[in-house]
């Protein structure tokens, strides 16, 4: 299986650090990205301070077991929860393995470690499907069909994997006429519906085929238009399809069609972030209205986002951001004005704005938006825990 892993490793000694280089070297490990800080524990419990955190931390601990504790102490305090931590030290008695697999650590290694070690321990990892981290979804759907959903949807799945470097799966749930493949210009392999024929069937390497490569990290699963009568997914294959391919990458960027159905809404309930948008008129206020409210019984505390698109389409006649705000509770997290030259021009392009407009205002909108929802800024995160406990890392004891 080829993994689309981030991976940051913190080694303190240069054999280690060579070990976790040649990582990338093992065919299984050549789509993941790896990032490697010198420095050990204390590097990373500072790092992550103020950056955003991979689905693996590797941290190598060479003191004693209590260092070890203290480091991970620091270390829960700034990573977000959901990420897998091994480490890798020079204490070796079952007790101190016991103690730290308890406190949720998913692997620990006593050095020397070798490539293969490290490769067999993230993969021990991801063993279970159920244990595999989990990439972060984030969906799409308009208010009204027309108003830019897909739009949007294909260039924050863009500026996620050029701008901020993240490793993204793009999936067109819109089976005959989406158009994610057509605005990035590429021509899909298989149409994405086929992959959703059998639920059983749906793994990575089935995915795998299935991807069209834009970039080095950004892949999408669309399809070419087609009128082929062919029956609706399930919900248990969609569901599964997202769960596998947020396996496979850090984000998955959902574009939902404007239907309503069991699938779409399952998407809804499951997705780490929703966006919602809408143009300034009254319809696209009443059904993104009706929209809010059935997320909001549903997601419980989780924000959904409003764009509105095409801000100032009518000028004199049309709704403004505060008659949406005063609606529907929140305000637009991002407002984009109607420039019907630029986007006829980079539809006939295939191109994103981040590619054919990089120096437009819009391209930075979209770079900062594209934070938010990916955790980086005031995004769906979860609930901060109690470092003390190390509630993010717990898992129950295994006896080695
Ligand atoms: N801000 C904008 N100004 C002008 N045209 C836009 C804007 N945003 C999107 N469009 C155009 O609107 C049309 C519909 O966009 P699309 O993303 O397919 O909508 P949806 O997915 O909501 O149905 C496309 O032709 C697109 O290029
Ligand atoms: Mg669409």
């Amino acid at each position: 299986m080829i993994h689309r892993f981030s991976i940051e490793a913190f080694p303190q000694t240069k054999e280690t650090e060579a070990a976790l280089a040649a990582l990338t070297s093992d065919r299984e490990f050549v789509k993941s990205k790896l990032t490697i800080h010198f420095g050990g524990m204390p590097r990373a419990a500072k790092h992550y301070v103020d950056n955003p955190s991979p689905q693996f931390i590797i941290v190598e601990e060479n003191g004693s077991s209590d260092d070890i504790h203290r480091g991970l102490e620091a270390l829960a305090e700034v990573v977000e929860p959901g990420r897998k931590v091994i480490v890798i030290g020079t204490v070796n008695d079952v007790q101190a393995y016991r103690q730290l697999i308890s406190q949720g650590v998913s692997e620990y290694l006593v050095g020397p470690v070798t490539t293969a070690d490290i490769a067999a321990a993230i993969n021990s990892c991801v063993k279970d499907a159920s244990a595999a981290p989990k990439g972060r979804v984030i969906a799409f759907i308009g208010g009204r069909g027309g108003v830019g959903s897909s739009t949007l949807a294909a260039n924050i799945g863009w500026t996620l994997a050029s701008n901020l470097q993240e490793e993204v799966i793009g999936i067109d749930l819109d089976f005959n006429f989406g158009t994610m493949a057509l605005s990035l210009n590429l021509d899909p392999k298989q149409p994405v519906l086929e992959a959703l024929t059998d639920a059983e069937r749906i793994d990575p390497v089935l995915v795998e085929r299935f991807l069209t490569e834009h970039g080095p990290n950004f892949s999408v699963l669309s399809t070419s238009g087609s009128l082929k009568d062919m029956a609706e997914p399930t919900i248990e294959a969609v569901d599964r399809l997202i769960d596998i391919t947020r396996s496979m990458a850090q984000y998955v960027v959902v574009d939902l069609p404007r239907q309503w159905n069991g699938w779409v809404n399952s998407v809804l309930v499951q997705a780490d972030e929703i966006v919602v948008t809408a143009n300034p008129d009254l319809a696209s206020l009443r059904d993104t209205k009706l929209l809010f409210d059935w997320l909001k019984a549903r997601r419980g505390g989780l924000l959904n986002r409003l764009v509105l698109n095409k801000a100032d389409i009518a000028k004199r006649n049309q709704l403004s951001g505060k008659d949406f705000q005063d609606t529907l509770g929140v305000p637009a997290s991002l407002t984009i004005g109607f420039d019907p030259g630029l986007f006829a021009q980079l539809a006939n392009n295939g191109q994103m704005v981040g590619e054919g407009a990089k120096s437009h205002k819009l391209n930075e909108q979209l770079r900062q938006f594209a934070q938010v929802l990916g955790g980086r800024k005031g995004g769906n995160i979860g609930p901060k825990q109690s470092p003390k406990l190390l509630g993010w890392l717990k898992r129950p004891a295994k006896s080695k």
